[in-house]
Formats: structure tokens, C-alpha cells, sequence
């Protein structure tokens, strides 16, 4: 099957993307496509160009060559959104979270369903009144789950995570996978997800690309590379996993 036919259901593609900062070359000929609905965890280690693929992905780095193309359904009007690596950098710090959560829902004119904000912070256990609150006045962890009800608010049909869980607690961990799971199920958004817990993109994305220097290593089924990566590199991730305990239950 050619490139063109995959990519038909593609919410995401992305076509021999080269990306520099400065003068050298971050990524390498990156090609990927995220259908509607599924999840994609991007996994690698520090510095291999994760949060690069995600600045490219949403133009705010232009690539050097190759190309990224998303298209959602004619119905869902919401741009793509981005959960940050850092959390508390989606957030004007002299505002308050509230007026920070809903300006992506206000920007793009968007009506939101009653109730809706009410029970993303329910699932998200943030109470609303902490909404009330600047940036500064939360603690890391809940200034994260903030920026997931601001990513997923306006029901985006693409959703881009940057280690979305990096700042919370190993139950609070589970909670808020399962929220954005569940979510998803319902609502139907496609998910890239960039962590460093394999055990967490076994468990929750459909794909996972290893990317190491910036080339993609391995693409596979989430099940398949938890039980039989194939290049040495994801061989070591998947044995180091283990030993950490990150994939029992996982595959
Ligand atoms: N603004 C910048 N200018 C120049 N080089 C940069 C810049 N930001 C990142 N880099 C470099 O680009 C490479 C990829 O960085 P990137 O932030 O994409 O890594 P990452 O995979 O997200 O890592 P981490 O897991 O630590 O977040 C690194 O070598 C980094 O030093
Ligand atoms: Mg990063």
C-alpha cells in the first residue's frame, strides 16, 4: 500500500520531516500517521527530539524539509491541543487557571456542553475552586492536571502530550491515564503521547515509535514491542522496563 492510501484516515501524517534548531539537524526523516481515534506513545530518551517532533507537529518549528498534514472531521471545528512538558508554561502566570483553562474554548468561539468543565475536574481531582488560583499558588502536580482539562476542554479532535504525567503520584497517575482513556473512548481524539514509561504507553496507546537521535528506531503494535521489540536499542528499553517492574500487567 502506498504512503497516500494509509494516510487517507490520518488525523496526523508526517512525511520525511527533517526539523533543524540552530544550525544542526534535530530530526531525521520522520515519517508517521495517526489515525483518528488511536493513540501514538512516542517514546526515547532524554534529548532524543520528542518535544521537537511536537513543536514541528504544531508549526512552532518550521521544518528544514518533508511535511506535517492533520485533518479533523468537518464537524469538530477545535484545533489540535498541546499538554506541555512544563507545567505550569501554559499558563499566564498574573492570571487565574480558570481564565487560562477556557481561553482556547473562548479564542475559537466554542460552545461548550453544560457541566462539562465541572466533570473534568471531578476526574481530574481538581477542585474547582483551585481554578480560582495563579499558576504559583498550585502545586506542580495539580498545575499539570490543569493543563490537561485546558488541552482537552474544547473537545480538540488531536491531542499532542508532552510527558503528561511526569509531575504526579503513582495513583494520581492511574487516575488521570484512565480519565484521558476514557475520554477518548467517548469522544474519539487522536493521541500523541511522549513518555518515558513504557509500561504506561503499553498499556494506553495502540502504536509506540522509538525515536533515539532523533530517527525513528522502531514503529510496532504496543503489544508486539512489549513482547518481541526487534532492534537491539528497543530490546534494551524493553529488558530495562522489566527490571523496573514498568511492564508487569502491561502487555
Ligand atoms: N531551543 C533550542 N535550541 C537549540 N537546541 C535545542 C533547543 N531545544 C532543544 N534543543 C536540542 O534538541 C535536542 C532535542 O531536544 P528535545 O527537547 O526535543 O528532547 P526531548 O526528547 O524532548 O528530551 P526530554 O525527554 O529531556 O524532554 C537536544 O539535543 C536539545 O539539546
Ligand atoms: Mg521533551
Amino acid at each position: 500500500m502506498r504512503a497516500s492510501q494509509l494516510d487517507v484516515f490520518a488525523v496526523l501524517s508526517l512525511r520525511n520531516l527533517h526539523v533543524k534548531r540552530g544550525s544542526r539537524v534535530i530530526l531525521h526523516d520522520i515519517s508517521l500517521s495517526l489515525p483518528a481515534g488511536k493513540t501514538l506513545a512516542v517514546v526515547g530518551e532524554s534529548g532524543a527530539g520528542k518535544s521537537t517532533l511536537i513543536a514541528a507537529i504544531l508549526s512552532l518549528l518550521k521544518p528544514s524539509a518533508g511535511d506535517v498534514t492533520w485533518n479533523a472531521a468537518p464537524t469538530n471545528r477545535a484545533r489540535p491541543a498541546l499538554v506541555m512538558q512544563e507545567p505550569r508554561a501554559a499558563f499566564n502566570p498574573v492570571c487565574s487557571l480558570r481564565r487560562s483553562v477556557m481561553e482556547p474554548v473562548v479564542a475559537q468561539g466554542l460552545t461548550l456542553k453544560e457541566g462539562r468543565l465541572e466533570r473534568l475536574c471531578a476526574g481530574l481531582e481538581l477542585p474547582l475552586e483551585l481554578l480560582e488560583r495563579r499558576p504559583e499558588q498550585v502545586s506542580i502536580g495539580q498545575a499539570q492536571r490543569a493543563g490537561i482539562l485546558r488541552a482537552l476542554i474544547p473537545s480538540p479532535p488531536l491531542v499532542l502530550f508532552d510527558e503528561p504525567l511526569s509531575a504526579l503520584d503513582a495513583v494520581t497517575q492511574k487516575h488521570t491515564a484512565r480519565l484521558i482513556s476514557e475520554l477518548q473512548q467517548e469522544e474519539g481524539f487522536a493521541a500523541l503521547i511522549v513518555t518515558h514509561d513504557l509500561g504506561y504507553a503499553v498499556a494506553h496507546s495502540d502504536q509506540i515509535a522509538v525515536l533515539k537521535d532523533g530517527r525513528i528506531e522502531e514503529i510496532a503494535d504496543a503489544k508486539t514491542f512489549a513482547t518481541n521489540p526487534q532492534s537491539a536499542y528497543c530490546k534494551s528499553l524493553r529488558y530495562a522496563a522489566i527490571a523496573l517492574g514498568a511492564l508487569e500487567g502491561a502487555a
